[in-house]
């Protein structure tokens, strides 16, 4: 960290930042409290325009911001469901092909005007989750797994985030895994919990051989469900379910954001 030349200490962390989650369905955002990890203030949420496409989406973007009179300097994060290098989009899985190769930072820029940072949606939530949330005492190699749509993955390691993991596109049994065991393959396949718990549990034994997790926590909106599969585990990690629930790719974004980096 740099130190102010005037006092020679360290300038003060900002209290407040902004955080955006840009989903399949929906583009909300908030002021969030970064002492306490919690919105500063109700969340807005916009549908996401179809096709989804960069243009779009950013201006959407804008329209959400303008909702709050923000200071100029407010940091902004921004998430997004794909891998993020650098600011760039360099895969779609789930969103409109034509952000394959768009710096996510450049068409906010503008769009809205203002420096934005952008970071994968997993990596967001994951993050939050490690600084506020399920994660926040644990030491060593911290795996968050999101189970919606399709499978994000997020790894910490001491603190520092080990960004675009992409675990959810692990092939396994000839699959792309988030396809046999995202909560979307629940629900398409009208699967029962022990039915699901099933290719979970082919998943994480997978996924807990390679990394060797400390702890593994378990987010997406079927996360609070966890009390129907998370027992019907049988793993050597410690799996626990997230507790910042659907705050924390805001709540990621927006401290990723006030440190500047997603990279540490
Ligand atoms: C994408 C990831 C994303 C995850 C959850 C996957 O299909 O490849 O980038 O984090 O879905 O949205």
């Amino acid at each position: 960290m740099s130190t102010s030349p005037t006092t020679g200490t360290a300038p003060p962390a900002p209290r407040l930042a902004f955080g955006i989650d840009i989903g399949g369905s929906g583009i909300k955002g908030a002021p969030v409290d970064l002492v306490a990890g919690e919105f500063a203030a109700e969340r807005v949420r916009i549908p996401t325009p179809q096709p989804s496409t960069p243009e779009a989406v950013a201006r959407t973007v804008g329209e959400l911001l303008d909702a709050f009179a923000l200071p100029a300097g407010m940091p902004v994060g921004v998430t997004f469901p794909a891998v993020i290098q650098h600011g760039v989009a360099r895969s779609a899985a789930n969103v409109d092909e034509s952000w394959i190769g768009t710096d996510v930072t450049a068409v906010i820029r503008e769009a809205t005007g203002r420096e934005a940072l952008a970071v994968n949606d997993a990596d967001a939530a994951g993050y939050a989750e490690t600084v506020y949330g399920a994660a926040r005492d644990a030491r060593g190699v911290v795996l968050v797994v999101t189970l919606g749509t399709g499978i994000g993955s997020c790894l910490v390691v001491d603190g520092t985030l080990v960004p675009n993991t992409e675990l959810g596109h692990l092939e396994i049994d000839g699959h792309d895994a988030e396809s046999r065991a995202a909560d979307s393959a629940r629900e398409r396949d009208d699967l029962d919990w022990e039915q699901w718990a099933e290719r979970l549990q082919r998943y994480f034994r997978v996924v807990e051989d390679l990394f060797w997790p400390d702890l593994i926590v378990v987010g997406g909106g079927v996360s609070k469900k966890h009390a129907h599969f998370l027992p019907l585990l049988d793993l050597r990690t410690p799996i626990v379910p997230a507790t910042l629930r659907n705050a924390a790719g805001i709540v990621g974004a927006a401290a990723l954001a006030a440190r500047g980096t997603v990279l540490d």
